[in-house]
């Protein structure tokens, strides 16, 4: 049973650091190859660009932050602090899971990148005001409890002018409706024993094990007035597979896909930049 009501912010804390433990991100992709080899992380970054997000290479632009420290809260295993330090920029990983940091450290030594890393919360950043050109962070802070002083640190950590790159999961979105609320809370009749939060909770991450991590979802709305602090904020809609809109998603054509994509997928995209001054 769930119970989250009468969870604190800690006990999601501790749910995040053992869902990360047992299931490292992206780690089902290199099932069967050895953790911590570059077969296994190779796995994980080709599952990740080429099938389970194609759009991310070119909505985040990995390539454009060389020279820039760019600071990632919840690297996970590391796959995106990688292309941006393949790409030059200076890049600092953080995460509240243990392991997480372990593995991401451990990625960059087997491509010989540099990095540093810490184990650190997004709620409470250990940095000075003013510390990166950039803060990154994707799929990470619909996890925490407190999301809101999350993004306001990140706004004391970055320098004037410098910019925020952030991935929350989209309410208003065909995974929200027609996975979740529809699939599981109706047909499946959960909502019959959880609430919708709790629903997310069973079925958004992967989980090898029952760690039932906190899941939270955003409108455009919601996310925009979070960033209210920044002096422009620009918010893309993105992430919708074929295959969630069976039995049709394969007759769709590209151009009605895309559509459908770009405004009811599951991943907001939010590009926020600090003023200057
Ligand atoms: C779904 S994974 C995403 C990892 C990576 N960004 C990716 O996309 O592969 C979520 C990660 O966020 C971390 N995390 C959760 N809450 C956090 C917090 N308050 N501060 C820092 N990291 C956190 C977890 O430990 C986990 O590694």
């Amino acid at each position: 049973m769930n119970n989250s009501a009468a969870l604190s912010g800690d006990d999601f804390k501790q749910r995040s650091r053992d869902q990360w433990s047992a299931n490292p991100c992206g780690a089902i992709a290199a099932d069967g190859f050895e953790p911590g080899s570059r077969e296994y992380f190779d796995a994980i970054e080709n599952y990740r660009y080429e099938v389970y997000a194609p759009w991310m290479k070119r909505v985040i632009g990995f390539d454009g932050f060389r020279g820039k420290d760019l600071l990632e809260i919840g690297c996970g295993t590391g796959t995106d602090l990688l292309q941006f330090a393949r790409a030059g920029a200076r890049v600092t990983g953080l995460d509240l899971t243990p392991r997480s940091v372990e593995i991401a450290a451990r990625r960059f030594e087997v491509h010989g990148l540099e990095g540093k890393f810490g184990i650190g919360d997004a709620e409470n950043l250990a940095f000075p005001d003013a510390s990166f050109d950039a803060v990154y962070s994707f799929g990470v802070l619909h996890h925490t409890p407190e999301t809101g002083r999350a993004v306001s640190e990140i706004h004391r950590v970055l320098r004037p002018g410098g910019q925020a790159l952030v991935m929350l999961y989209h309410r208003q979105s065909l995974h929200y409706w027609g996975g979740l609320v529809l699939k599981h809370g109706v047909l499946r009749g959960e909502l019959l024993r959880y609430n919708l939060r709790e629903i997310m909770s069973r079925h958004v991450e992967y989980g090898a094990v029952e760690t039932l991590p906190l899941v939270k979802a955003y409108t455009w709305a919601e996310a925009r007035r979070m960033f209210h602090e920044f002096a422009s904020c620009e918010i893309s809609v993105n992430q919708l597979t074929r295959s969630e809109l069976r039995p049709f998603g394969r007759l769709l054509p590209e151009r009605l896909f895309q559509w459908l994509a770009e405004g009811f997928g599951w991943n907001l995209v939010i590009r926020a930049a600090k003023s200057s001054r």
